[in-house]
């Protein structure tokens, strides 16, 4: 197969920061997305109404003419989140979901929620007005190994959510185990997940140089949850191919400036925006399942979050090229997931 064309694909998980930063990593997305969920944690958080409005008028604006691109926005669920902030949201028609943090669990989150139980009345709302919950799913525990901490949340934290709250319709964030992949194709009510092209393209070695005589660590492979042992990769695999609706695309795209990633503490986030569609490409052609890639890609997170199908199309084409080494963002630059690396696809 030389060419894919493809219904044009939308991206249910993304992080596109504010400011000229924004500015410069925006066209990336919107020259392969209709639409994305744009993620809320800024600093100070997008934790109103008011708030994401204002961010969504900040997009807009800077987008360049001639793309087209729809920001869908979401609100940041703090102790503090009311049920009227909920309704609000909801009635606004711009906020598509709201994003669970759990407080330290990973960039930009220590405004998150420290206690599900203060949010009792901000859930219920969401439940009764069908508001989806997106949740980054990581116990927080220093105790609980780093590897480990999906699995534990399911345990500890989704499964009581989704029983105290049986019909709110939940977003399993960037699930990296077979564990949450398991699960969410098990259980029942209304559930999705998102899965990145990182998760299906690398596991956890991929974190260090280890051949060629060379050692070392590799900061651009560390994202949250961090890239997890193969058999979690295949399980992702499965799950992404599998055709079933629950499994859709969300690239986790985050950018951070080159300098605080090659760094004595490096933030947590890989940037897969510019190239995001040629790495699902590959991930889903070496699996063997090109032909499941526009199910997962284009229709079924919009169907999830109750939207029009896309009515445009893309095409890729099989045509060798190289990642660039980095890409300006704002006074800074930013480095791109598989910098340097070939790729097979190219979008036309
Ligand atoms: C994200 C970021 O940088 O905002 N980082 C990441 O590693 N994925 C936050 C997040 O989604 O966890
Ligand atoms: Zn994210």
């Amino acid at each position: 197969m030389q060419s894919l064309t493809l219904t044009r694909p939308d991206d249910w998980h993304l992080h596109l920061r504010d400011g000229a930063a924004m500015a410069d990593v925006l066209p990336h997305t919107a020259r392969q997305f209709a639409r994305a969920i744009v993620m809320p944690n800024l600093k100070p958080p997008v934790a109103t109404t008011a708030q994401a409005m204002a961010y969504r008028e900040r997009i807009l604006a800077a987008l360049p003419a001639g793309l087209a691109f729809e920001p869908l926005m979401t609100l940041y669920l703090t102790d503090n989140t009311s049920a009227d902030e909920i309704r609000a949201a909801k009635a606004s028609g711009i906020v598509h979901g709201v994003k669970l943090y759990p407080a330290g669990a990973t960039t930009n989150s220590d405004s998150g929620v420290t206690d599900l139980r203060h949010c009792a009345a901000a859930l219920a709302a969401m439940q009764a007005v069908d508001l989806p919950l997106l949740i980054h799913g990581e116990a927080t525990d220093a105790a609980i190994d780093v590897f480990d901490r999906e699995a534990v949340f399911v345990e500890r934290t989704l499964i009581p959510l989704r029983r105290d709250f049986p019909g709110l319709r939940v977003v399993f964030e960037h699930i990296t185990t077979r564990e949450a992949a398991d699960y969410v194709r098990e259980a029942a009510g209304r559930i999705g997940a998102t899965i990145t092209a990182h998760h299906l393209l690398y596991n956890r070695n991929s974190l260090f140089v280890t051949t060629e005589g060379r050692t070392g660590a590799r900061p651009h492979y560390y994202c949250l949850p961090i890239l997890k042992r193969e058999t979690h990769r295949r399980a992702l695999i499965a799950a992404a191919t599998s055709g079933n609706p629950r499994f859709f695309l969300g690239t986790d795209s985050a950018p951070h400036p080159r300098g605080e990633k090659e760094n004595a503490c490096g933030c947590a986030g890989c940037f897969t925006a510019a190239n995001a569609l040629e790495l699902y490409a590959q991930a889903f052609e070496d699996a063997g399942a090109l032909d499941e890639l526009e199910g997962f890609a284009s229709f079924y997170g919009a169907d999830f979050y109750g939207l029009p199908r896309n009515a445009q199309q893309v095409t890729l084409e099989r045509r060798a090229w190289r990642v660039p080494e980095q890409f300006k963002f704002g006074e800074a630059s930013v480095v791109p997931l598989a910098a340097g690396e070939e790729l097979r696809w190219k979008l036309a």
